[in-house]
């Protein structure tokens, strides 16, 4: 018996030693955690429950069959942040660089099988230089058996990828079907191929960090959900992050305790508004406000900045916050920013938590670019998502709600389920200059009637009241009442009932 145990223990210190010191130190200089060590960060101390550390790869090309290491570089199993269950892979850079073998795909399926059959999130973490290329199309079936499990874990479970290193090839194909990707700064990149393959084929010369580093993620392509300077903060972070989330699609979001009074007056938000409609303001300060202890979490801040998206609890419960940002293109709809807004309204009615969209919108974004680029098809992305959404929706106009873009932002008819407005609320086809300049187009000349005509646009409709008399509005508040207006209503809404009719699944334009 006794040498049984011996010979477990030598097993499990091969095992937890990976690719071994001299690796391991490699990954420490470069400024990166081990995967064990990544773990042992995410999860509550000792929670974690290691599965299959002595799976070992099965090829013996290449002279593979003499290098085998229990694991196989990635560390699976499951354990608790903050107490509520999670599973986990984590890739073994010390181990053949963390690329896939068959059996190390293997290890992730289990994983991912068993966080649908209980119900569980699935996080992983992403550090590996691909297929495991001694492999051959054994590493690829492998690569394909995770995105079927990522397709059909879509929308029952959350899955959240943070990239810690390399990520190239199909492989960033993986995260992409997930629900969120964070990016750790330098050290990680993501790109369908690299910067040989770009010089060979396009003759661009760009380093990996100008492929695929966090800053272009999170800044240029949208791909990245979040960019975090290190490894520590990423998996902090990520601990914060998965406190707003139901553990699947059939539960509710936790309810933490929170010891913000319910109504809290906002006094800021009654100046927040300038007098003057053509002067911006950050609607993040009224997010602040309103929220429980002042806390956002926000998701892609350095992309698509004219709108806004994240998380807020509102009397300890999660709210999806979805809103306009009037200090970047006036916060008009274009493309990115309904991209950014349609994926997001879409994880929170896939995970049952209410959505509160905060309105300040002077109309989708004219334009050659945005034409061409398919403002039709992307803008109408976040109209279907608003309007297929069945979560609670509560809306507040602050300003402008023009347009297309006052259907498309919650209203009304879309089941908003409580829309409120501001008094300094315009509620309008469009604003008051373009209007009168198409419809008296014939007094063009006669600059003091169109004057006048614009003030009476402007008088009948730069209020919420034309809105309000049609029901289209259900109150008009005053702005430093907001959180405690808005708390009763998600409260009121918390056993809210709405089915959209049996189909197998929509068409939503892609
Ligand atoms: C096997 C690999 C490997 C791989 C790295 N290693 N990638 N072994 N298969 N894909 C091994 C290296 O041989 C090395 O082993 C160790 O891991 C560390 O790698 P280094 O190159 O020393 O590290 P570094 O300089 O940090 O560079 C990391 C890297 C580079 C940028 C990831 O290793 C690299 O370019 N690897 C190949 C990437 C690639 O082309 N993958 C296939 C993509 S296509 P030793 O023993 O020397 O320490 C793909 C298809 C998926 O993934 C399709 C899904 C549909």
């Amino acid at each position: 018996m006794q040498s049984n145990i011996e010979q477990l223990e030598a097993k499990a210190a091969a095992a937890a030693l990976g690719g071994g010191q001299r690796r391991i130190d490699q990954q420490h200089a470069k400024g990166k955690l081990t995967a064990r060590e990544r773990i042992g960060l995410l999860l509550d101390e000792g929670s974690f429950e290691e599965w299959d550390r002595f799976v070992e790869h099965r090829c013996t090309d290449f002279g593979m069959d003499a290098q085998k290491i229990p694991g196989d570089g990635v560390v699976t199993g499951y354990g608790a942040i903050n107490g509520r269950l999670t599973f986990v892979f984590s890739q073994d850079f010390t181990v053949f660089g963390g690329a896939l073998s068959e059996a190390h795909a293997e290890k992730i399926c289990k994983v991912m099988d068993q966080a649908m059959k209980v119900g569980a999130p699935l996080i992983g973490l992403n550090d590996s230089g691909g297929a495991r290329i001694q492999e051959g199309v054994a590493s690829l079936g492998g690569y394909a058996e995770i995105f079927q499990r990522n397709v059909l874990a879509s929308g029952v479970v959350p899955q959240l990828s943070v990239i810690m290193g390399p990520c190239a090839g199909g492989a960033v194909y993986s995260p992409a079907m997930t629900d969120f990707i964070f990016m750790v700064e330098d050290s990680s990149y993501m790109f369908v191929t690299g910067p040989e393959v770009v010089r060979t084929v396009t003759h661009e010369v760009v380093t990996a960090e100008q492929l695929g580093g966090a800053g272009v993620h999170s800044r240029k392509s949208g791909v990245a959900d979040l960019a975090i300077a290190n490894d520590v903060e990423a998996l902090l972070l990520t601990r914060r992050f998965f406190d707003y989330l139901p553990p699947n699609n059939r539960e509710q979001p936790p309810r933490w305790p929170t010891s913000d009074p319910t109504d809290r007056a906002c006094p800021a938000l009654n100046t927040l508004v300038p007098a003057d409609p053509a002067k911006p303001y950050n609607i993040i300060e009224a997010i602040h406000a309103i929220a429980d202890e002042g806390t956002f979490f926000e998701l892609q801040p350095d992309y698509a900045k004219n709108i806004v998206i994240g998380f807020i609890r509102l009397e300890g419960s999660t709210v999806g916050v979805v809103a306009n940002q009037p200090m970047v293109l006036a916060g008009c709809l274009d493309i990115d920013s309904s991209k950014k807004g349609a994926r997001f309204v879409r994880f929170c009615d896939a995970f049952n938590i209410p959505i509160l969209t905060l309105v300040d919108v002077p109309g989708f974004m004219p334009g050659t670019a945005q034409e061409y680029g398919g403002i039709i098809k992307n803008g109408a992305k976040l109209l279907y998502a608003y309007a297929e959404c069945t979560v609670p929706k509560v809306t507040l106009i602050t300003r402008k709600a023009y347009g297309g873009a006052y259907d498309v932002m919650a209203s009304k008819h879309l089941r908003g389920d409580v829309n409120f407005a501001w008094p300094s609320a315009e509620i309008a086809v469009m604003g008051a200059k373009g209007a009168v300049e198409i419809i008296f187009r014939k007094d063009k000349n006669d600059a003091a009637l169109i004057q006048a005509r614009t003030d009476a646009y402007q008088e009948k409709f730069a209020n919420p009241f034309v809105a309000a008399s049609r029901g289209y509005v259900d109150d008009v508040i005053r702005p430093h009442e907001s959180r405690r207006r808005l708390c009763k209503a998600f409260v009121m809404l918390r056993d809210k009932r709405l089915r959209n009719p049996w189909r197998k699944h929509g068409n939503i334009p892609l």
